[in-house]
């Protein structure tokens, strides 16, 4: 029996939301934001977290700086389950941080990476990774260190037997390549949001994009955001609605969605299941600000489960 159920290598770093703020920023005005939170962000550290409070063994590989905001992401990933005895601590390095300013329907984006590009195939124990059933990667294209040796990483947890997940997130140079298509050959579930998945391909059309996917991974979850997800498999299409909830923002919702469809993959249910959960957990999180901060308050999280699982034997 492996230790984990997923190992996770990723950046591990807080996002700082503004709520509030103009569509347009004008020059040398001092902007008033209505609102903010600083949480848990980055996808690899939210899936990470996320599955932890779903119930699920959760490893994790990072590095941080040896700073206050690196200190409180360690914290708030350790608070939720995760093993984060493999993080580093670089000495004089910051960690990254993602500024969202997020407006009605549509947000601003910026990344500062810090210590994200620094996480390099040295800084990996092997046999930690491999001691799971399943190892998950996020944001492949903010890992400028680790980049030109993930090939090989998803080789060796594939020979080491282990299913494999993958999430690109946006690429900031808007390029799409970077050894992607290799990489996915060693990917069991890929799990793109729309925008995605048409860059990947560069297909104008989503249903196109999928089918083209599909015919190089075994699984694609397409995620659409308040539409829901759907999946190709093969031949086979599925397609799953979201839920419908208040939501705050949706930053983080993907993740979330990935946290959900994992934790019911690993336990063998069906796909149709797996999509529910999915939808239900990127749902869940949009109903509090950032990534986690559903997910970590336990009352409302088992509330909401509860309340919305009973006849999908998710549980
Ligand atoms: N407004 C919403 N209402 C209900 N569910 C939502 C809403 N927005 C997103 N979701 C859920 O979250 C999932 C992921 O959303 P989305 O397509 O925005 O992913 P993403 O762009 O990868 O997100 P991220 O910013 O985390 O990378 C959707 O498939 C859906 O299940
Ligand atoms: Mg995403």
């Amino acid at each position: 029996m492996p230790r984990f159920d997923v190992t996770v290598a990723g950046e591990l770093n807080l996002d700082l939301i503004l709520y509030g703020l103009p569509e347009e920023l004008p020059r040398e005005r001092e902007l008033l934001a209505d609102r903010m939170m600083l949480t848990l962000g980055s996808s690899s550290a939210i899936v990470a977290h996320n599955l932890a409070a779903l119930g699920a063994r959760v490893g994790f590989i990072s590095c941080i700086g040896d700073d206050p905001l690196g200190q409180i992401a360690l914290e708030r990933l350790a608070a939720s389950g995760v093993d984060v005895s493999e993080v580093r601590k670089r000495t004089g390095k910051q960690t990254g941080l993602t500024v969202l300013l997020q407006r009605d329907g549509w947000r601003n984006i910026i990344t500062y990476a810090g210590t994200i590009f620094d996480l390099t195939f040295e800084d990996l124990d092997l046999d930690y990774l491999a001691d799971s059933r399943h190892f998950h990667l996020s944001s492949f294209y903010l890992h400028r260190g680790l980049r030109n040796r993930i090939v090989e990483l998803l080789q060796k947890m594939k020979a080491a037997g282990l299913t494999i997940s993958l999430d690109t997130n946006d690429d900031p140079e808007d390029l799409w390549r970077g050894g992607l298509m290799e990489a996915l050959r060693y990917v069991d579930v890929f799990l793109p949001n729309v925008r995605e998945a048409k860059k990947i391909t560069g297909s104008e059309d989503a249903e196109a994009a999928l089918a083209s996917l599909a015919k190089r991974v075994p699984l694609v979850v397409m995620k659409i955001g308040a539409e829901g997800a759907v999946a190709q498999r093969g031949e086979e299409r599925f397609s799953s609605p979201a839920v419908k909830v208040n939501t705050v923002d949706s930053v983080g919702a993907g993740d979330s969605f990935d946290a959900g469809f994992l934790w019911q993959y690993l336990r063998g249910a069906e796909l149709s299941t797996c999509l529910t959960a999915g939808n239900l957990a990127g749902a869940f999180s949009t109903t509090r600000s950032g990534g986690t901060e559903a997910f970590r308050d336990r009352e409302y999280r088992e509330k909401f489960l509860a309340a919305n699982t009973t006849d999908l034997k998710l549980r």
